[in-house]
C-alpha cells in the first residue's frame, strides 16, 4: 500500500474569502485543501481585489489545458503572471510566454532543436557534473540545506549551455531569484516593485554585455551565438528578441528546477517506503522524476485574458477578464489521478501538467527531466536515506511553489568491502 498524504484537516475553507493573490497564503498548508474546495464546489471562481483588479480562477484539469491550449480565446500578450494582473506586459510580442502564435512561432523555432531531448542527451556529463558538486557535501554526515544549494544546480546547467562563465552564476542566482520571488523576504531587497526593478535591470544589464562580447568572440561556445544568428523565417532576431530569450531561459531554468529537487526530496523523507521502492528498483527513476514534478508543480500559476466570451466549468468569462490556471491543482484533480494526493513513485498515466500544456509548452523539460534522472540515479548511489534536519521554510510567491530552507541529513551507504 502506498501512504496517502492528503491536504491537511482544514476547516472547510469560505471560498468567498479566500486570498489567492496573497504571496503569504502559498507559504502556507492551505492551497491544496482550498484548490480541493474550489474544484468540487467553485471551479471557476472570481476574486475581487481591494483595488478592483480582478480575476477569475480555473482549478480542475480539463479547465487548465483549455485555456492553456487555446491562445485564440486566451491570450498570453496582456501578462501571463499573476503578480502583474492588469498592468498590461512590456514584453509582449517580443518574449516567449508572453507572444501568441503565429508570432511565437518565431521566438520559439530557434530553440527546438538545441533544446531537444536528443540534442540535450549531449550534455549528460556536464549535467552529472554540476550534480556530484550540489550532492558533495551530503557524505560527511552533518545537516545540508537542499533548498539552498539546489538554487545553483540549473544555473551549472544553464550556465554551461549559454555559454556563461562561472564566476557570473552567483549573481545570476540571486537576480533570477529576486525576479522569480520578489515578496519573499529571503530575496526581497526593499519592496516588491523595487525587488523586481533591480532584478530585471541587472539581468537585461548582464545579458546586453555578454551579447554583445559575443558578436565580438568568434570562437564563442552555447546558445548565445546561436540567438544571434538565428534567422527564422529570414528574418535575423533583433537584439531585444535575444535578450528576452535569454532572460526566458535562464528564469525558466533556475525559477522551478531547485524546487522540484528538493521537493522530491521532502516527499521522499516523509514516505520511506517510496524510497525503499526506488532504492529497490532503480528502474523506477524515471517514474520518479515525473511523480516529483507532479507533487511539486513549482510553476504554481499562469495568466491569461479572455479574447472573447467564453464558457468554462462552473460559468462563463467575458472578453477582457484575466483567468489564473493553477496548475499546482490540476495536477491533484481526482478525476485525472488515482489517489491525486498520494505519493506514488510507480504512478502510471502521469498526464500531470507540471510543463505547461499547448503553445509554451515548456522548452526546457528535455533538460529537467535529464537533471532530475541524473541526480536521482547519482543521489541512490551515495545515501542509504533522506532526513529532514530542522524546520521547512516555503516560498512566499503565488507563481513558484518551493521552499527556500530545507534542511536535510542524508546518510552515506555503508562503503563495500
Ligand atoms: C522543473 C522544471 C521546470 C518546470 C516545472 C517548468 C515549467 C514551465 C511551464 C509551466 C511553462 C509554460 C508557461 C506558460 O504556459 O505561459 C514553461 C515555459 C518555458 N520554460 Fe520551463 N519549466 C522548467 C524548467 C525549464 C528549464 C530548465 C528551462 C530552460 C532551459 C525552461 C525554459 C522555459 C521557456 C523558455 C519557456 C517558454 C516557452 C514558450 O513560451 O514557448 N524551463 N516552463
Amino acid at each position: 500500500m502506498t501512504p496517502t498524504a492528503k491536504p491537511r484537516q482544514l476547516p472547510e475553507p469560505d471560498l468567498e474569502h479566500i486570498d489567492l493573490f496573497d504571496p503569504e497564503f502559498h507559504a502556507t498548508d492551505a492551497p491544496h485543501a482550498v484548490w480541493a474546495a474550489m474544484r468540487a464546489r467553485a471551479p471557476l471562481h472570481r476574486q475581487v481585489l481591494p483595488d478592483g483588479r480582478a480575476f477569475w480562477s480555473v482549478t480542475r484539469y480539463a479547465d487548465a489545458c483549455r485555456v492553456l491550449g487555446d491562445h485564440r480565446s486566451f491570450t498570453s500578450e496582456r501578462g501571463s503572471l499573476l503578480p502583474q494582473l492588469g498592468q498590461g506586459d512590456v514584453s509582449a510580442g517580443k518574449m516567449l510566454v508572453s507572444t501568441d502564435p503565429p508570432r511565437h512561432g518565431r521566438l520559439r523555432r530557434p530553440l527546438v532543436a538545441p533544446l531537444s531531448v536528443r540534442a540535450v542527451e549531449a550534455w549528460e556529463a556536464r549535467v552529472r557534473e554540476a550534480v556530484v558538486a550540489f550532492l558533495s557535501p551530503g557524505p560527511d554526515g552533518g545537516v545540508w540545506d537542499v533548498a539552498q544549494r539546489a538554487l545553483r544546480l540549473p544555473m551549472a546547467v544553464a550556465g554551461a549551455l549559454l555559454g556563461l562563465p562561472e564566476r557570473d552564476w552567483d549573481d545570476l542566482v540571486r537576480w533570477t531569484a529576486m525576479a522569480a520571488a520578489p515578496a519573499d523576504p529571503a530575496f526581497r531587497t526593499g519592496g516588491q516593485g523595487a525587488t523586481l526593478a533591480v532584478a530585471h535591470h541587472q539581468l537585461f544589464a548582464y545579458f546586453s554585455r555578454r551579447l554583445r562580447e559575443q558578436r565580438r568572440d568568434d570562437l564563442a561556445e552555447g546558445l548565445l551565438p546561436h540567438l544571434l544568428t538565428a534567422a527564422p523565417d529570414g528574418v535575423p532576431l533583433t537584439e531585444e528578441e535575444a535578450l528576452y530569450t535569454c532572460y526566458s531561459l535562464l528564469l525558466g531554468a533556475n525559477a522551478t528546477t531547485p524546487h522540484t529537487v528538493a521537493g522530491t526530496l521532502l516527499a521522499l523523507s516523509a514516505h520511506p517506503d517510496q524510497f525503499a521502492r526506488v532504492d529497490a528498483d532503480r528502474a523506477l527513476i524515471p517514474s520518479l522524476v515525473e511523480e516529483g514534478l507532479r507533487w511539486t508543480s513549482p510553476a504554481s500559476s499562469f495568466l491569461r485574458y479572455a479574447t472573447a466570451d467564453t464558457e468554462l466549468s462552473g460559468g462563463r468569462v467575458r472578453a477582457g477578464d484575466a483567468v489564473a490556471v493553477w496548475i499546482g491543482s490540476a495536477n491533484r484533480d481526482e478525476s485525472v489521478f488515482a489517489d491525486p494526493h498520494t505519493f506514488d513513485v510507480g504512478r502510471e498515466d502521469n498526464r500531470h501538467i507540471a510543463f505547461g500544456y499547448g503553445p509554451h509548452y515548456c522548452l526546457g523539460a528535455g533538460l529537467a527531466r535529464l537533471t532530475f534522472r541524473v541526480l536521482f540515479d547519482e543521489f541512490f548511489r551515495r545515501f542509504a536515506a533522506v532526513e529532514v534536519a530542522g524546520p521547512v521554510r516555503r516560498l512566499r510567491s503565488v507563481f513558484v511553489s518551493g521552499m527556500t530552507r530545507l534542511p536535510v541529513r542524508t546518510p552515506a551507504r555503508p562503503a563495500r568491502t
